[in-house]
């Protein structure tokens, strides 16, 4: 697993961004795995921003989403379809066709989670996955104690991740406590994952993920095992990592091979 701490949220997402941006420039036709929630909201603005000045083209890619609320369908400004649109795919050249959120509103979520599977195995499996983390640990919505080799399927949101998730909710609105969620091992098979967090109110989480034992008490642990991940975090969400030092080393390294090797 490698850890990069920067300064700030903006050098987070800008780091996240280039991941992303050379991604796409080495497979034009790339599948890209997304999040929503506040984090990647920074890195989606730098996307829009680069795809705009013609540095990067979402054409011939297409995107698998983690997560959905199961109740509500893609037009209800609460899903996370509906946030996808708002916050970068109606402004930037990706075929809307080409763009996959878990469906919320199905009347048969168990096939619509086995569709989810297939249809992400058929377009050839995620080469770059972006992720957030709940306070919690959960990645996506595996919340803590979910199987470390689990698929996606309808999972019961954690009391904690509705209270982190209440202020996106107005007193009027029913916020839904069930989710269709890409699994663990669905993450895991990703070619390579990206975390990012920001804030001191992910650092412990941040801790437990990078220097806990991998664990489902903690479902981003699990990336531990993934064969080229990257946690990308801030200096406050790195504040109770022990091991800062050294990260800041082994990134300086890896800058000086890449400037060396030209990547
Ligand atoms: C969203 C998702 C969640 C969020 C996590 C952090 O698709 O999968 O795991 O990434 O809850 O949310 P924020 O970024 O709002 O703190």
């Amino acid at each position: 697993m490698q850890v990069v701490i920067l300064k700030d949220t903006d050098a987070v997402a800008e780091y996240g961004a280039q991941l992303f941006i050379k991604q796409l420039a080495k497979k034009t036709d790339a599948v890209l795995g997304l999040a929503t929630g506040s984090t990647p909201v920074a890195l989606y603005q730098k996307l829009i921003a680069a795809n705009k000045r013609g540095e990067v083209s979402f054409k011939d890619s297409c995107s698998f989403n983690l997560d959905e609320y199961l109740g509500l369908a893609g037009d209800h400004p609460q899903s996370y379809r509906y946030f996808m649109q708002q916050q970068l795919f109606d402004h930037i050249d990706i075929d809307a066709a080409q763009t996959f959120v878990p469906a919320g509103d199905t009347d048969n979520p168990i096939a619509a989670c086995q569709d989810y599977e297939d249809m992400i195995r058929e377009k050839g499996g995620i080469d770059i996955q972006l992720l957030g983390i709940g306070t919690n640990g959960h990645i996506g919505f595996n919340e803590p104690s979910s199987g470390l080799m689990s698929r996606t399927r309808v999972k019961t949101l954690a009391p904690a991740t509705i209270s982190d998730n209440a202020r996106f909710f107005s007193a009027d609105e029913e916020q839904p406590h069930l989710s269709i969620t890409m699994g663990i091992g669905t993450i895991l098979d990703s070619r390579q994952s990206v975390l990012l967090a920001t804030g001191a109110a992910k650092a412990s989480a941040i801790a437990a993920t990078v220097e806990g034992p991998l664990t489902a008490a903690c479902p981003a642990s699990a990336l531990q095992m993934h064969p080229n991940s990257v946690v990308v975090i801030d200096e406050e969400a790195a504040s109770k990592l022990e091991n800062t030092e050294f990260y800041k080393h082994v990134e300086r390294e890896n800058q000086k091979l890449k400037a060396k090797l030209g990547l």
